[in-house]
């Protein structure tokens, strides 16, 4: 006797329901090792820096740009540029959140934390993270670390302002960070709010730096990227740098690109004139 159809149809459809029950975890599963490792800093791993470009199409900027971040900061390439003029922010305490990015060492900035003015622009600084050793370099030194501050502007439009660090005291900026670094260490994705948190810290006063347009530099390296680097280099604590290479989940000894072709770019800095040098 054959079942009747609404019997069949049920039948169907639980095993449907089972086959999507059992597929959807291991899919879930597939996706997570996947993030895990779309990318990896390490120079001779099948999707390191030499290879972002082929991952994805999206990333092909990574392979094929000219405009590509970071780059040494030759001095024969660096011209004097005055007109640039001081680096003046709005930047104001924001509530912000510190998150494990697997890759990096993220603190996001929740609320309004103010803006960098470059060209009449105002860019609002959006999130911060750290990179060891710097992915920058001064003719031809890298320093233990490089902060990156990454502001948009309303167009979307990005600049980000990087700053070195090498061995020495403690950064007191960091210092605040240090027990929510130990809260999400090796927990990609892991995040933890910070409250209120005041950028002004971050950045310190010195005035003399380096600009060039260059990219992002983690894919999808996107070009067209408005780069100031602070010539001054500040300290970090080795307990410190430590902490935030050991937070971070793929246990990288080091999240820095190579460095990339300058090739015809020019490399401004400005410095203020003797008169009024801050
Ligand atoms: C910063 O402010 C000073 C004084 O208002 C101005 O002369 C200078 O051009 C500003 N810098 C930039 C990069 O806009
Ligand atoms: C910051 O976050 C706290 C807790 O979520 C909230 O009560 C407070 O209003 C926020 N402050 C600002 C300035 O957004």
């Amino acid at each position: 006797m054959r079942p009747p159809r609404d019997l069949r149809l049920a039948v169907l459809l639980l095993f449907s329901a089972a086959v999507l029950l059992l597929a959807v975890p291991a899919a879930r599963a597939q996706q997570e090792t996947e993030e895990e490792e779309e990318f990896s800093y390490s120079l001779d791993a099948e999707n390191g820096p030499a290879h972002w470009g082929d991952i994805k199409e999206e990333w092909s900027a990574c392979g094929k740009g000219n405009m590509q971040s970071p780059i040494d900061l030759a001095s024969p390439r660096v011209s004097l540029v005055r007109g640039l003029g001081y680096l003046n922010h709005s930047y104001a305490p924001a509530n912000a959140t510190i998150v494990n990015r697997g890759h990096d060492i993220m603190l996001k900035f929740e609320g309004d934390a103010g803006s960098v003015s470059i060209g009449g622009t105002p860019y609002f600084l959006r999130q911060l993270h750290w990179h060891s050793p710097t992915e920058h370099s001064v003719n031809g030194r890298r320093y233990d670390m490089e902060l990156h501050m990454f502001h948009q502007s309303a167009q979307g439009k990005a600049a980000v302002i990087g700053v070195f660090y090498e061995i020495g005291a403690h950064d007191a900026f960091l210092h605040k960070l240090e027990p929510y670094l130990e809260m999400i260490a090796d927990r990609k994705d892991r995040e933890e709010k910070m409250g209120m948190m005041d950028p002004r810290g971050a950045r310190g006063k010195a005035s003399v730096y380096y600009r060039y347009v260059g990219s992002l530099t983690t894919p999808p390296c996107s070009e067209g990227v408005i780069w100031t680097i602070v010539k001054r280099v500040r300290t970090v604590s080795r307990h410190q740098l430590e902490l935030l290479r050991e937070a971070v989940h793929d246990d990288m000894e080091k999240n820095a690109r190579p460095r990339q072709e300058v090739n015809s770019r020019d490399i401004s800095m400005f410095r203020p004139s003797q008169q009024n040098r801050h």
